[in-house]
């Protein structure tokens, strides 16, 4: 496979922009796919105000902030990656939504492109088997935030090639981050043991075992976790847990990974954590 140069990124939401910021910051073109406008343009303001950030902290130049933005071409037409030499697709944590997108991405991108999926715990196999490039899907997954976590999971789903897995891989390293490889299970690592946490912290909230601020508490200054369990909750967003939590509990077929109702009364009532502002905490 030739050099990559050019990376499409789809979807500009927290884990789409925080993509686009660091194969920016790594030196790659980025087209930067959006479905409308205004969220492409918040994308957009996301990357210029984090990487203003690093800036201010002295972790990169004013003139690098200018030359990673530069790279950034946002667009509204999918077919315009049919440039790119690779693409992570960061769309909705919905298996149909990101279904379509692939069979759409496959008959667009020339059949020797890699496209990567960011999914947080779909099955990677599924997505290969809506395209006809089995060999060359495979998880990309990153953390929140992304210019400030190490890891990228990289899944391998059934069909996944050697030669995918190690362009995926370097191109990990190439980005300042650490890879691990992990095989295509619902949640992979990171979530099926992150989310049963988060999850049960849910129910010692609903069950009156404790305040969430005393949940937080317990782990930040008992585990040294960065974030307590509900603050990790907002700020990954109450939806997105939601949807994992039920892609465990189908896919493992195990009650212990019932989705808390407290976590899906909120949801429905539109509790969606910080970026709503409102969640186990408000935030405005
Ligand atoms: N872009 C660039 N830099 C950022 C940033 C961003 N979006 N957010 C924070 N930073 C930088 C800050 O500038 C700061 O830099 P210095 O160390 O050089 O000072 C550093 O990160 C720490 O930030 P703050 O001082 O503002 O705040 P903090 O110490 O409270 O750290 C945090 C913030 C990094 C988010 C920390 O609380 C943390 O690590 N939380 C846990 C995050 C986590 O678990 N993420 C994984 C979520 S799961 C997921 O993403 C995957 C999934 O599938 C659901």
């Amino acid at each position: 496979m030739s050099e990559i140069k050019v990376v499409g990124v789809l979807g500009a939401g927290t884990m789409g922009n925080g993509i686009a910021h660091v194969f920016a910051r790594g030196g790659f073109d980025v087209r930067l796919c959006e479905v409308e406008q205004r969220l492409l343009d918040r994308g957009i303001e996301t990357i210029r105000k984090n990487l203003d950030r690093e800036a201010a902290k002295g972790k990169i130049t004013a003139d690098e902030v200018a030359a990673s933005l530069k790279r950034i071409q946002g667009t509204l037409d999918r077919q315009s990656l049919a440039a790119c030499d690779f693409v992570v697709e960061a769309a909705t944590e919905k298996f149909e939504i990101k279904s379509q997108l692939f069979a759409e991405l496959d008959s667009i991108l020339p059949k020797d492109v890699i496209l990567a999926s960011n999914t947080s715990s779909i099955s990677i196999t599924k997505l290969a088997a809506q395209t006809e490039r089995p060999e060359q899907i495979i998880g990309m997954h990153f953390f929140n935030p992304v210019p400030v976590m190490k890891l990228v999971e990289v899944i391998r789903g059934l069909q996944t090639s050697q030669a995918t897995y190690d362009t995926v891989k370097a191109l990990a390293e190439k980005l300042d981050k650490t890879p691990v490889e992990v095989n295509d299970a619902p949640g992979f690592v990171s979530n099926r043991v992150l989310m049963p946490l988060l999850n049960e912290a849910m129910y010692a909230v609903m069950e009156g075992v404790a305040t969430p601020e005393a949940v937080d508490e317990v782990f930040k200054l008992g585990m040294a976790h960065p974030m307590g369990p509900l603050t990790l909750a907002d700020f990954i967003g109450l939806d997105v847990c939601l949807d994992i939590m039920r892609v465990l509990h189908d896919g493992l077929g195990d009650p212990k990974y019932r989705p808390c109702p407290l976590l899906i009364r909120m949801v429905d009532a539109g509790w969606l954590g910080r970026k709503s502002g409102r969640g186990f905490y408000q935030y405005e």
